[in-house]
C-alpha cells in the first residue's frame, strides 16, 4: 500500500522569521485556547508562541523545530518561564504526528502549506482549529480574518483561523480509513494498522452501512 506522502523528496525551505509578539497575541485571541488544551505551534522557532499560549491561556503546548540551535533556544526559555506541560520535539514538520491538537498554529510558507495540507486534512481531529499567520492554508475557508499592523515592525499582518470542520471538504477524514478483503484498516502515520474484522453488513435506509 503506498503511503501518500512517502513521494515527497525535499522539504521546501522556511526560513526563522519571527512573528512580532503582538501578532502572536491576536494568533491566540482569535483561536481562543481553552485551559489544558494542547496547542501545536509547527515550526516554533524561538517558542514565543508557546511561551504565550502556556502563560496566558494555560495550554499545553508542543513546539516542533528542526533547525536544533532554535530548538534548545525554545526549549530553555520554556524552562526559564517556569512552564511545565511542555514538549520541543526537534524534527520535521512534515512527519509530526498532530492528530492529539486542539490548536496548531502556523507561520510557514506557501509551499510548505501546499504540502502540508492534505496531511492536516487526513489527520487532525474533529473541532481542531487552526491559526496561519500571513499565509493561507491554500484553498481552505477561513473562518474568520483578522488584520494587525504591529508596533514591532511597523507592517500589515494577517491572522487566518479555520475550523477543521468547516473550512474544508472533509473528504480526506473518510480516507482514514480504507475497507480491504472484508477488513477495516486505518491508516496512521506511516503505515496502516488493522482494526475490525468484518462480520456482516448493515443497511441504515436503503444504504449499506
Ligand atoms: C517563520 S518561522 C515561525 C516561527 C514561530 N512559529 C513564530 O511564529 O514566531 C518558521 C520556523 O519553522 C522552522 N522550520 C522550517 N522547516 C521546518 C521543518 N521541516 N520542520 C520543523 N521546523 C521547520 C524554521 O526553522 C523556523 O523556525
Amino acid at each position: 500500500m503506498p503511503y501518500p506522502y512517502a513521494s515527497r523528496k525535499k522539504n521546501p525551505a522556511i526560513p526563522f522569521y519571527p512573528s512580532p509578539i503582538d501578532v502572536v497575541r491576536l494568533m491566540l485571541n482569535v483561536a481562543e485556547p481553552k485551559e489544558g488544551q494542547v496547542l501545536v505551534d509547527l515550526g516554533c522557532g524561538d517558542g514565543r508562541v508557546l511561551v504565550e499560549a502556556a502563560t496566558n491561556y494555560g495550554s499545553s503546548v508542543v513546539g516542533v523545530e528542526s533547525n536544533p540551535w532554535l530548538a534548545s533556544y525554545a526549549y530553555n526559555k520554556l524552562l526559564e518561564k517556569g512552564i511545565k506541560n511542555f514538549k520541543i520535539v526537534k524534527g520535521d514538520l512534515f512527519e509530526f504526528n498532530f492528530s492529539s491538537a486542539d490548536i496548531i498554529t502556523l507561520y510557514l510558507t506557501h509551499d510548505a502549506l501546499k504540502i502540508l495540507k492534505p496531511r492536516l486534512e487526513s489527520y487532525i481531529k474533529p473541532r481542531t482549529k487552526l491559526v496561519a499567520h500571513d499565509f493561507p492554508i491554500p484553498g481552505w475557508r477561513p473562518i474568520a480574518i483578522e488584520s494587525i499592523i504591529s508596533v514591532e515592525d511597523g507592517k500589515l499582518h494577517k491572522v487566518y483561523l479555520y475550523d477543521a470542520d468547516k473550512s474544508f471538504n472533509n473528504v480526506g477524514r473518510q480516507k482514514r480509513y480504507i475497507i480491504q478483503d472484508g477488513e477495516i484498516w486505518r491508516k496512521a502515520g506511516h503505515g496502516i494498522h488493522r482494526v475490525l474484522k468484518i462480520r456482516g453488513y448493515a443497511h441504515e435506509g436503503g444504504e449499506e452501512a
